[in-house]
């Protein structure tokens, strides 16, 4: 079967990262099927979707903790060649206050999804897991081998359990393969404009936050610490653009697709391998739009990890892939589309 006939199911393919994989999907010759509830992102993406692919795109709204929905999808569209899952609760602050929401939603669409996909003998799944397993690492830049620690929140808790469901399920079915993908921090949008982040209500991610400050949206940007061991005081994180981070879940599936045998599983770290603090994204931003943003020092935010970034030489070695776009980049892309 050429790529051109493989369809892929895209749970969450309204969403922030699922949009973007979406759009590169399409341009390597697969097919989708979108599966979203829009319980947090809007009907309008699909429009952004279609003005860059210029084709309609199929979706079927609805939850995939609901079996019966999922089983609906897969016998409507029973050529699916492969899954990837994003769709899942991710705002840390609001799991700590909603926990069970977060397991329900997060292990619960996961373990409905693969009976389905089980009872339907589709066996290719990318998942969408975080960097924040791997908590304040004691070594960085963190390898897929650095040890995960205790879940800082109920949010992080979700993806930790969600892996070891994952390599359970692998080790008892001869059926599955499966990519465990880890982002670090995603950021920036399509270059077109049509597609981006859309936080609902106050953003709490530090990206979307510049953006709306230097939009005028919200007053000052607060900088949560600068008294952390590190050059200038403030976070390090390894921020990736969002096409970048959306091109891998495509090599992912091609990875999949020639793995012999018929049950697998497997981890990788998509990040640039490369550290920003907090004050060089602020720096960055500044330095683009030559105008100063409003912004001030706080306390820390509990929870905070001092210090993450990739190493990705997995990806780059199994995948044949690397990110390719700048923290500069992103940063462009996300006041466009801010703007827009
Ligand atoms: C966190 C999680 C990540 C999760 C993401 C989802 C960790 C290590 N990371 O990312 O797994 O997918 O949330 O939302 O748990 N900052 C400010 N001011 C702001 C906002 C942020 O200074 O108004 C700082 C933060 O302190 C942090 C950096 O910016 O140092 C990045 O924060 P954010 O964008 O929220 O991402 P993470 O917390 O790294």
């Amino acid at each position: 079967m050429t790529t051109k006939q493989k369809k892929i199911l895209v749970t969450g393919g309204a969403g922030y990262i699922g949009s973007h994989t979406v759009v590169e999907l399409y341009h390597s010759g697969f097919q989708t099927v979108i599966v979203d509830n829009f319980s947090n992102s809007e009907k309008r993406v699909l429009d952004g979707i279609k003005a860059i692919i210029k084709q309609p795109v199929t979706l079927y709204e609805g939850n995939c903790n609901d079996e019966t929905f999922l089983k609906n999808v897969f016998q409507q569209e029973p050529d699916i060649t492969g899954v990837i899952h994003f769709a899942a609760y991710k705002a840390v602050g609001e799991s700590v206050q909603k926990p069970l929401d977060y397991y329900q939603n997060n292990i619960g669409s996961l373990m409905t999804l693969l009976k389905v996909m089980s009872a339907f003998h589709v066996s290719n799944l990318v998942f969408s897991s975080s960097c924040t397993v791997y908590g304040q690492p004691d070594q960085l830049p963190v390898t897929e081998q650095s040890p995960k620690k205790m879940a800082e929140s109920p949010y992080g808790n979700t993806k930790q359990i969600c892996e070891e469901i994952l390599e359970d399920f692998v080790k008892s079915q001869a059926q599955l393969k499966v990519t465990l993908l880890r982002y670090f921090n995603p950021i920036g949008a399509h270059p077109s404009a049509h597609i981006g982040e859309l936080p609902i209500g106050v953003p709490n991610n530090l990206v979307p936050f510049i953006m709306q400050t230097a939009s005028g949206i919200r007053e000052k940007l607060t900088v949560f610490g600068d008294d952390y061991n590190t050059p200038d005081g403030t976070c390090i994180r390894d921020y990736i653009h969002v096409v970048d981070l959306a091109k891998a879940h495509v090599k992912s599936l091609y990875y999949l697709e020639q793995r012999e045998g018929s049950s697998f599983f497997d981890i990788f770290n998509l990040g640039t391998g490369q550290g920003n603090s907090v004050m060089e994204v602020i720096k960055a931003f500044e330095q683009i739009q030559k105008e100063h943003l409003n912004y001030t020092i706080g306390p820390r935010r509990s929870g905070d990890v001092e210090q993450v970034y990739a190493n990705v030489d997995k990806a780059g070695t199994l995948f044949n892939w690397k990110a390719e776009l700048s923290l500069e980049e992103a940063l462009i892309d996300a006041w466009r589309w801010q703007k827009a």
